[in-house]
């Protein structure tokens, strides 16, 4: 851990990261366009490379008083965004899936913004919405807490029952009324993937209290409650779960949709990390 923290702190100088933001399938153009110093997951120690298609894999550090050119107001904090994350599914260990949240709170950030492309369980939902997540359900069969503890970052047995804090929440909120966007609230579901779920699969995940379902983001919400930063889930729904629509999932509709959902998705995320 502290060879990935020294390599990265000599890469940034002065950024000292406070929110941190994972961009998920599709959404990493968000990173685009900010002055910025960018590292590749491939350079840093410790860190794997993502094989996803949507995702580029790199960190990127936003300068001190970055701004958007379409954004006039300059950011007040620094941000460290994740562009790409690493899936469970794709054969990294629990452990590599969260190593850059723990590395991200070792950089100081206190903010977690964990972004994802997920299917509506929900049938009032529908493509390019965006959920708020108020609480997820863990079924991946794991967990990213199993093995020896490091008291350093966080207790033997974490208390999950605020993983998503309402002040965030009611901030995402209030951030979507004043741009006069409409969000959705709900439960994440998160299966380990890669196949997509069955219709009976998705039959139970409803009973079960889920509104989207998804292959991300948990474990890292997990870790991220852990070690004590506080987390907002925002997903951006790229499909209808299977069995609620006719047609096969594919990866590249969920691409395809969370490209037209990226604008307000981008101007959400403004406005929230400009009031955090
Ligand atoms: N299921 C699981 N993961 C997903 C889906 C889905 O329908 N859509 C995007 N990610």
């Amino acid at each position: 851990m502290q060879s990935t923290i020294d390599f990265i702190n000599q890469k940034i100088g002065n950024i000292k990261p406070e929110i941190g933001i994972i961009l998920g399938s599709g959404l990493g153009d968000f990173a685009q366009g900010f002055p910025s110093v960018c590292i590749p997951y491939s350079e840093i120690p410790g860190f794997e490379t993502s094989t996803v298609q949507g995702h580029a894999g790199q960190l990127v550090f936003t300068q001190p008083h970055a701004s958007l050119s379409s954004h006039l107001s300059p950011l007040t904090s620094h941000l460290v965004m994740m562009q790409g994350r690493y899936h469970f599914y794709e054969g990294h260990s629990m452990e590599k899936v969260v190593y850059p949240v723990k590395v991200m709170k070792k950089l100081g950030v206190k903010t977690l913004i964990i972004t994802n492309a997920a299917g509506a369980v929900n049938p009032g939902f529908k493509p390019a919405d965006l959920m708020l997540i108020t609480d997820h359900i863990n079924f991946m069969g794991t967990n990213p807490l199993i093995g020896e503890n490091d008291e350093a970052l966080g207790t033997r047995f974490p208390d999950m029952s605020e993983v998503y804090k309402k002040k965030l929440i009611d901030l995402a909120q209030k951030s979507a009324e004043e741009l006069e966007l409409e969000v959705r609230k709900g439960v994440y579901a998160a299966c380990s993937g890669p196949s997509y779920e069955t219709p009976a699969e998705i039959r139970m995940l409803k009973t079960m209290g889920a509104d989207a379902v998804g292959m991300s983001t948990v474990p890292e919400a997990i870790v991220a409650n852990y070690c004590g930063m506080d987390v907002l889930g925002i997903s951006c729904i790229s499909n209808y779960a299977a069995g609620i629509q006719e047609k096969p999932l594919s990866h590249q509709e969920v691409i395809e949709v969370t490209n037209i959902a990226k604008d307000k998705f981008k101007s959400l995320i403004l406005k929230i990390i400009e009031q955090i």
